[in-house]
């Protein structure tokens, strides 16, 4: 399972989006512990604030599915190149991810930056006070 194939189906996801009030077209990819790629676009809402991210979208597809883990996730935006996750979805990745998880920022070229998920979202929330078992 190559980058480019996760790069491939980021911006297959995006070209899935339902964005018709920012038009603002994002995919994302995930590829998860259990080998499959799972896809995700950004969902709006005419009630704005109801709209969610396409990382959330993969998130829940990959959860759906089965996957346990984040390997890798591509993230690419059509109109804005390495576009980086929101805040909300960097705390949602690292749910799913470890320090060291690799975030791939795209353009329509391919995989132009390559973050860790720590770079990403230093000194983030964690505490063993809240177990997860
Ligand atoms: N968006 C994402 O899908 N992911 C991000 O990390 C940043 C923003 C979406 C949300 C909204 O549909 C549009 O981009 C404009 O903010």
């Amino acid at each position: 399972m190559s980058t480019e194939q996760l790069f491939e189906a980021a911006r297959e996801a995006m070209a899935l989006c339902y964005a018709p009030y920012s038009k603002f077209p994002v995919g994302a990819a995930i590829r998860a512990d259990d080998g499959r790629i799972y896809k995700g676009a950004n969902i709006e809402n005419l009630a704005f604030p109801q709209g969610w991210c396409a990382e959330c979208t993969a998130i829940g597809a990959m959860v759906m599915g089965g996957g346990k883990k984040i390997v890798e996730i591509a993230v690419i935006a059509e109109k804005m190149a390495l576009c980086p996750p929101c805040g909300g979805c960097r705390q949602k990745i690292a749910e799913f991810a470890d320090r060291n998880t690799k975030i791939y920022l795209c353009d329509e070229a391919g995989i132009g930056k390559t973050m860790t998920m720590d770079e990403l979202l230093p000194f983030s929330f964690a505490t063993d006070t809240i177990d997860k078992g």
